[in-house]
């Protein structure tokens, strides 16, 4: 059966870049398709400036939402990273197999260095290694496909190569996966700022939608949302129309009937076109908030669920992560 492995850091508050890019495909599709994980990475929300509090806080609200938006944990696992050692057991290994070089080639990493930069805050050595410790996620599953949207490519990337070069190294010893991706919005970006992805750490949240938003928030985000200057017909045009052709994706994901090349034929104006995404969007999120509501109120059934999954992942990683450590030459315990 395949495996499936994929993971959603607490550092904000859902997006619905998030759901569009990444989450509604764990709970439609890949759960139902394979063995499949699902986990809050909360030691990679440690690799930039944090809250301790605020990361707690967030790990407990991801994992709420992940079953609002209709996880079954009976059907999948669903734990926290920091619950299972064999994660940063396996990270260690893989610094091991990985060089200087090719972290620093890291987009995310070159990206996220200059912001904290930006801000006065130092790097931390972590945020370097961000993607052993990915690589040690997917990993230590034997999992062979990763649902995320395109912005983790390139990790998934480089967990292939580490694969690859420690098999080579030291014998079969990890599944080499691959990266899978929704058909549309892979990628959302801010509404604000069609030019940058609709992050949830971004400062000034105006462009990014929350999966949590009530539904005049989104509305009037979606409303505000920059379009292009130039004459006004809707066409589905990436480059010359980033901010149109950002608002017909997340339509066609949401269920506006048609691809974003067909749906642009269907409007005569933006704000015609505005109003239909903001219905999509409020439409979509309205039974994730109303869900995330009841299971709120019970936290004692998240916790469950938790140990549960924790338990079920070590289990399930152990093994490889004891055959890593035999293959590299170390020695098993007496
Ligand atoms: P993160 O918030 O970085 O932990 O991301 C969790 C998942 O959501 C990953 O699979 C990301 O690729 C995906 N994701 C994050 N932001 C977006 C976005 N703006 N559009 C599409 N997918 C996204
Ligand atoms: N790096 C991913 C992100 O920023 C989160 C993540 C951590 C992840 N470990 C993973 C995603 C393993 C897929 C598989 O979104």
């Amino acid at each position: 059966m395949t495996r499936i492995f994929s993971g959603i850091k607490p550092t904000g508050h859902m997006t619905l870049g998030n759901y569009l890019g990444a989450v509604r495909q764990w709970t439609e599709v890949d759960q139902h398709r394979g063995e499949a994980l699902f986990c809050v990475v909360d030691l990679h929300a440690l690799t930039v400036e944090h809250d301790p509090a605020r990361v707690l806080r967030l790990s407990r609200q991801v994992g709420t939402l992940l079953l609002a938006a209709g996880l079954d944990p009976a059907g999948c696992t669903l734990f926290v990273q920091s619950h299972v050692d064999e994660h940063a057991r396996l990270s260690y290994v893989l610094e091991c197999t990985a060089s200087d070089g090719e972290m620093r080639r890291m987009i995310q990493y070159k990206e996220k260095t200059v912001q904290a930069q930006a801000a006065g805050e130092s790097v931390r050595l972590s945020l370097l290694t961000y993607p052993v410790l990915m690589a040690a996620d997917i990993l230590a599953y034997g999992a062979s496909e990763v649902p995320v949207g395109d912005d983790q490519t390139q990790h998934v990337e480089l967990t292939r190569d580490l694969a690859v070069r420690f098999n080579q190294k030291y014998g079969q010893t990890f599944v080499v996966p691959r990266a899978t991706r929704p058909t549309v919005a892979a990628r959302v970006m801010d509404l604000q700022d069609p030019a940058s992805k609709m992050g949830k750490t971004t400062v000034g949240t105006g462009g990014v939608v929350f999966v949590l938003d009530e539904a005049d928030v989104v509305r009037k985000k979606v409303m505000r949302a920059v379009t292009d200057s130039g004459s006004g017909a809707v066409e589905y045009d990436r480059e010359k129309k980033p901010g149109v052709a950002n608002l017909l994706e997340v339509l066609a994901a949401c269920g506006g009937g048609g691809t974003p090349e067909e749906l642009a034929g269907s409007y005569a104006s933006y704000g015609a076109l505005k109003k239909d995404v903001a219905d999509a969007v409020v439409e979509v999120l309205r039974p994730v908030r109303e869900r995330h509501a009841e299971l709120a109120a019970d936290p004692g059934y998240l916790d469950g669920v938790l140990r549960e999954g924790a338990a079920r992942a070590r289990a399930m990683a152990r093994p490889t992560v004891d055959a890593a450590y035999r293959a590299i030459g170390l020695m098993p315990a007496g």
